[in-house]
């Protein structure tokens, strides 16, 4: 890589962070204190989520001190509904360690940060880098799958010996006069512009020289050895009609189908289970009068990145007499009553579900 190759990589990251709003409250933080706070916090953890967390740590520690002179239950307590609670064991653990054997004073070099205990290679680049301006790369997924995007690396980052290369190139081009600017700056390019899934090419500051993007395969990288095991879910769809009306629900879940809407279903551990559910897989507590199961459609199919669907619809054939109760509880709950006639016009449905509306209604 020449000296301009690098330089032009460089300039594109930090111009484009420097145009890109990305407010988050340890951002240009140089205490070391705080900067640890947030890169534990983030470790395993969105920064959506992380936010309120890191807000609500620094209020009630503002320093290595308090943190130390605090007790485990309460800090624990603290940081519940993160998870992985190693990670506030190690906090404290370290806060204490810094208080008692450092006189309060956190390490400003790269080995000594590295060493503290639930520090590893990333966050210790990030703290010396962030709070001390060391030239240390950070190194994570989400520089893997730029690095590999830009150079069209086919080296599978799931390979330790990928782990080199990525290193090395990392070290090449991390800015040594501003390695904490550059770093926060490759680290918000990830998320907002070269994500995982549709990455936004058209606005990338590297689009001129990005190898994935000229060979037409952004979405090829990075490679990994191991495909991501997919979940797989099974599910019953209902059509329900009642006259001329239907059921539909908006998913107010926190996955990707958020907002979108759905028919009330029975969900199934197995392609079987969902081959064999019959009326009293629905009604468990006894099968309303009057109420009919229609024919299974053949098996629908929707393949995510780490979801298998397979679907199958039934019309559910429910008399106008049947009181609305039976269809307001259980499976059915949070459901509203829609036209038949306008529902492919008026719901955004997932794409398993649209698909079965095109081809058989
Ligand atoms: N993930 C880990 N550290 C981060 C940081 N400083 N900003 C945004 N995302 C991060």
């Amino acid at each position: 890589m020449s000296e301009e190759d690098v330089s032009y990589f460089r300039r594109g990251l930090l111009e484009w962070a420097a145009r890109t709003s990305r407010p988050m409250p340890w951002k240009g933080e140089k205490n070391p204190y705080k900067v640890w706070l947030s890169e534990v916090i983030l470790q395993q953890t969105r920064v959506e989520q992380g936010m309120p967390y890191y807000e609500k740590f620094v209020k009630a520690y503002p320093d290595t001190h308090a943190l130390a002179n605090a007790p485990e239950d309460e800090v624990l307590k603290m940081w519940e509904g993160l998870g992985y609670y190693s990670r506030a064991r190690n906090l404290l653990r370290t806060a204490r360690h810094i208080a008692s054997d450092r006189n309060g004073v956190f390490p400003d070099q790269y080995d000594d940060i590295r060493a503290l205990k639930g520090v590893g290679d990333y966050t210790a680049a990030a703290i010396a880098s962030f709070a001390f301006n060391l030239p240390y790369p950070v190194v994570d997924g989400n520089v893997y799958r730029v690095l590999s995007r830009y150079f069209a690396i086919d080296a599978a980052t799931d390979l330790s010996s990928s782990k080199k290369i990525f290193a090395s190139l990392a070290g090449r081009l991390l800015d040594p006069d501003q390695p904490g600017v550059y770093n926060q700056a490759i680290m918000d390019f990830g998320a907002l512009c070269c994500t995982p899934a549709q990455p936004d090419c058209g606005n990338c500051p590297l689009n001129q020289r990005c190898l994935a993007l000229a060979k037409g395969s952004p979405a090829d990288y990075p490679v990994r050895l191991k495909k991501t095991a997919k979940k797989e879910r099974f599910f019953l769809f209902l059509i329900v009609r009642r006259g001329d009306k239907t059921l539909v629900r908006k998913r107010a879940g926190r996955d990707i189908w958020h907002g979108l809407y759905e028919f009330p279903f029975v969900e199934t551990g197995s392609a079987e289970e969902l081959s064999e559910a019959n009326i009293g897989t629905i009604f468990p507590g006894g099968v309303p009068e009057g109420i009919t199961l229609g024919e299974p459609s053949s098996l629908c199919r929707q393949t995510l990145t780490h979801r298998e669907i397979t679907a199958i619809f039934r019309e559910l054939a429910v008399p106008e007499n049947i009181p609305d109760r039976v269809i307001n509880d259980g499976i059915f709950s949070g459901c509203v009553e829609t036209d038949w006639a306008g529902l492919k016009k008026n719901f955004a449905f997932p794409v398993v579900i649209s698909g079965f509306l095109k081809k058989f209604v």
